[in-house]
């Protein structure tokens, strides 16, 4: 059997990854995989056992058990479990835990056609001979107005300048970690929204990924 095509979509926060990957897994009817999501149920699980995300041995029993019925709390997408998930990701054993299940996923995606992935290591550690590789950045400050009014109109009281001071550690958390840190991969497409709404950057992202698919 030939192997199944495989969309990387690496970013930092806010970048517009998560909402670009979405759309091209409907447009081509691929399987999506938010892998932030899983470092994010580590994180939260930590947290409500009153443990320090960065701690290994607390990150290890979570990720050991993990509690996949967290994938349905609110709390998955609250910005303190943001926090926490890049802390629990800067630890080896736990990054080793969770890669056979991307790994398997991008293999073996359900409905059989084709995989989106999208987080930090797509296209450099989870999945290096990814079909198609898109790394999406925009500036920290276009990316922390964008989560500041994601988080606002879901209620949360946080200012614009706290947003863009955790944008920033995280970004430094998740670019200098010793393992799998967020970089650009050599082949991935660069996309940079700074400019772009988030249809623009949808349309140019699919047209990027067509173009390949197609040769
Ligand atoms: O949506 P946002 O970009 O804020 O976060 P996310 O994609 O849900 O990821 C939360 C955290 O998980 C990131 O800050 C990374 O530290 C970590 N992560 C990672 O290390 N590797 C991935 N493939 C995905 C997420």
């Amino acid at each position: 059997m030939s192997k199944l095509p495989v969309i990387a979509i690496d970013g930092p926060a806010a970048s517009g990854k998560g909402t670009i990957a979405r759309r091209i897994a409907t447009a081509l009817g691929f399987a999506h995989l938010d892998t932030g999501t899983l470092y994010r149920v580590v994180g939260l699980s930590v947290l409500r056992k009153g443990g320090d995300p960065a701690d290994s041995g607390a990150a290890n029993t979570a990720v050991e058990s993990l509690d996949l019925s967290l994938l349905e709390d609110p709390a998955l997408r609250a910005h303190s479990t943001g926090v926490a998930a890049s802390k629990v990701a800067a630890i080896s054993s736990v990054r080793e835990a969770l890669l056979s299940f991307q790994q398997d996923f991008a293999a073996h995606p359900p409905g059989g056609k084709g995989a989106v992935l999208d987080g930090r290591d797509i296209g450099t550690v989870i999945c290096p001979a990814a079909t198609v590789k898109l790394f999406v950045t925009a500036t920290p400050e276009v990316r922390a107005h964008r989560r500041f009014l994601e988080l606002t109109t879901h209620g949360t009281s946080i200012t614009e300048a706290e947003v863009l001071a955790d944008i920033r550690a995280r970004d430094a958390r998740d670019s200098e970690r010793a393992i799998a840190p967020l970089k650009q991969a050599r082949d991935a497409h660069l996309l940079d929204t700074t400019h772009l709404d988030i249809e623009a950057a949808a349309v140019r992202a699919l047209d990027i990924v067509l173009a390949v698919l197609r040769t």
